[in-house]
C-alpha cells in the first residue's frame, strides 16, 4: 500500500482532501464511502472549505456511511445518521437524498444489512472509501477476528471500542452494544481505500495494519489485500512504522503525474 507520512493533522487533512477532490473532479457523480469518528473530521473540514470557496462541487456525489449503532433512539445526536448529516452532508453540501447510512433502527436488522449491500451495489460500488482506524485495529466497526470476507452485518462492539467512544455519550453505559457495519469484504470492494490516522494513540494500530501480519486480529491489515490502498498519517501515528524512511523517500520521489 501507499504510505504517506506528513508532519501534522492539517497536512493529513489536506492530502486526503486532495485524493477525494481528484476522484470527484474525474467523476462528478462519484460514490464516496464516508467514515465517522474523529479521524476524518479534518478531511471533511478541508473539503467543506473547498466547497465554500467554490473550488469543489460535491452536489452530484452519492455517499455511503460505513456503520451505524443499533438501538439509539430516532434523532439521537450521536447516531451516525445524525453525525453524517451534521459533519458531512451539510458542510460538504451533499444531496441528502444521496447520503445513505445503515438503518440501525430497523426491526429486521439482517434485512437492513442486506438492503445496504444492495444499495451500494446498485450505486455501482464505492469509488473511494475513507477510513479511520480504531486503537485495536478496527475499521468501520469490524472488531478483531472479523472475517476478511464479511459483508454488512450486525456486530457486537468490544469493551475497548465502547470505552473509546464513551466520550461522545453522556455515560459509558449509553454506548450501544451492537452496530451494523459494512464488512471487510464490502470495504475491500471499494475501488480505492483512503485511511487516515493522527496521533500517538493510533501508532500501534497503524504499524500492525501496514506492516504486521495479515490477521483478523488486526482488521486494518485487510488493507494489505487491496490493490489501491493509501494510508495518510501524521508523524505521531507513524511512530511505530519500521520502514518510515522508505515511505518518505517514495513519497518525495512520487512522479507528479501520479499525484494525488
Ligand atoms: C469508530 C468508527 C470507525 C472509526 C474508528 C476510530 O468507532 N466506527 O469508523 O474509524 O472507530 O475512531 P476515531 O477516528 O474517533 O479514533
Amino acid at each position: 500500500m501507499e504510505v504517506i507520512v506528513l508532519p501534522g493533522p492539517d497536512d493529513v487533512a489536506r492530502v486526503a482532501g486532495d485524493v477525494v477532490a481528484e476522484v470527484v473532479r474525474r467523476r462528478p457523480d462519484a460514490v464516496l464511502g464516508v467514515a465517522t469518528g474523529s479521524s476524518p473530521v479534518g478531511v471533511y473540514a478541508e473539503l467543506a472549505r473547498r466547497v465554500t470557496a467554490g473550488d469543489l462541487d460535491l452536489s452530484g456525489v452519492t455517499a455511503f456511511a460505513l456503520d451505524e449503532y443499533v438501538g439509539l433512539p430516532d434523532g439521537h445526536p450521536e447516531s451516525y445518521a445524525a453525525v453524517v448529516a451534521r459533519d458531512v452532508t451539510g458542510p460538504l453540501r451533499l444531496d441528502p437524498a444521496r447520503v445513505h447510512v445503515p438503518d440501525g433502527r430497523a426491526a429486521d436488522l439482517e434485512a437492513a444489512a442486506e438492503a445496504y449491500e444492495r444499495a451500494i451495489a446498485g450505486a455501482g460500488g464505492i469509488d473511494v472509501q475513507l477510513l479511520g482506524i480504531g486503537a485495536n485495529g478496527h475499521v468501520g466497526f469490524n472488531e478483531p477476528t472479523s472475517s476478511f470476507g464479511s459483508r454488512t452485518r450486525i456486530k457486537t462492539l468490544t469493551a475497548r471500542t465502547r470505552a473509546d467512544n464513551a466520550r461522545f455519550f453522556a455515560s459509558p453505559e449509553e454506548v450501544p452494544l451492537h452496530c451494523l457495519t459494512q464488512g471487510l469484504g464490502t470495504i475491500l470492494e471499494a475501488r480505492r481505500l483512503l485511511l487516515v490516522a493522527q496521533g500517538e494513540a493510533k501508532a500501534d494500530a497503524v504499524a500492525a495494519a501496514v506492516e504486521g501480519p495479515l490477521t483478523s486480529m488486526c482488521p486494518g491489515s485487510a488493507l494489505q489485500l487491496h490493490p489501491r490502498a493509501t494510508v495518510v498519517v501524521d508523524e505521531a501515528a507513524a511512530a511505530g512504522l519500521t520502514l518510515l524512511g522508505h515511505y518518505r523517500e517514495v513519497y518525495a520521489a512520487k512522479p507528479a503525474w501520479q499525484r494525488p
